[in-house]
């Protein structure tokens, strides 16, 4: 069985961060699903119905682009990602992206309950709303986005909200995820912290 770490979370909350540093330490493929949703809400203006069709076929070669990045983007990812019909579209290549033989990184919403359940390794990454609003403001700006924190956090409340209380596939944390709270770590603290919690879970009896 090939070695796959889920990492799950809200919005800012580090573990685009953490994924992306532990693929590097494992020397494994990493996929930012978030960038998936991303590209169907541009692409779609956030119109369900154009979203569905888009997301069917969708150029995962397409997704490093940092219009992806902003945060009209982020709000328009978290309207089209509520559609059923979009998430069963970019299911299968998510899957597909998680049977990498040697092992893969994915950090999403629902990595660990819905696209890789039987993921080894499992991490719910989470800090503070106001730890979060404030490293999401910090990067927009540092994008050129002129934005006050006040409407970042209150972004940051509201995408919350609807990922958690959608009915499909809802921001939740898999019963064997091990929970890292990032409010109060520096990068290195947590890339520490998450390495550790997955050789536990490597290291622990499979089908636990
Ligand atoms: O992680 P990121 O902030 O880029 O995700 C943007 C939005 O895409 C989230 O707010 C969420 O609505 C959606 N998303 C999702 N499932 C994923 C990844 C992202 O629903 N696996």
């Amino acid at each position: 069985m090939n070695f796959i770490i889920a990492v799950d979370g809200p919005a800012a909350s580090g573990k685009g961060t953490v994924a992306s540093v532990l693929a590097r330490h494992y020397g494994f493929p990493y996929l930012d699903t978030g960038l998936l949703y991303r590209a169907v809400g541009v692409a779609s203006a956030g119109n369900l119905s154009e979203a569905a069709k888009l997301a069917a076929r969708l150029d995962p070669a397409s997704l490093d682009n940092p219009a992806y990045r902003t945060r009209q983007a982020g709000e328009l990812a978290s309207q089209v990602a509520a559609s059923p019909e979009v998430r069963d579209a970019l299911l299968d290549f998510q899957r597909r992206f998680a049977a990498n033989p040697a092992g893969a990184v994915l950090d999403g919403r629902d990595i660990g309950t819905v696209i890789a359940p039987g993921a080894q390794a499992k991490l719910f990454v989470t800090a503070s709303t106001g730890v979060r609003a404030e490293r999401r403001w910090l990067q927009l700006l540092n994008q050129g986005e002129r934005v006050t924190k006040e409407a970042v956090f209150a972004d940051i409340v509201a995408r919350d909200n609807r990922d958690s209380h959608r009915s499909a596939a809802p921001l939740v944390r898999a019963k064997d995820a091990a929970l890292l709270d990032t409010s109060e770590m520096t990068i290195d603290h947590a890339f520490r912290e998450a390495l550790r919690l997955v050789e536990l879970a490597r290291s622990a009896p499979q089908g636990r």
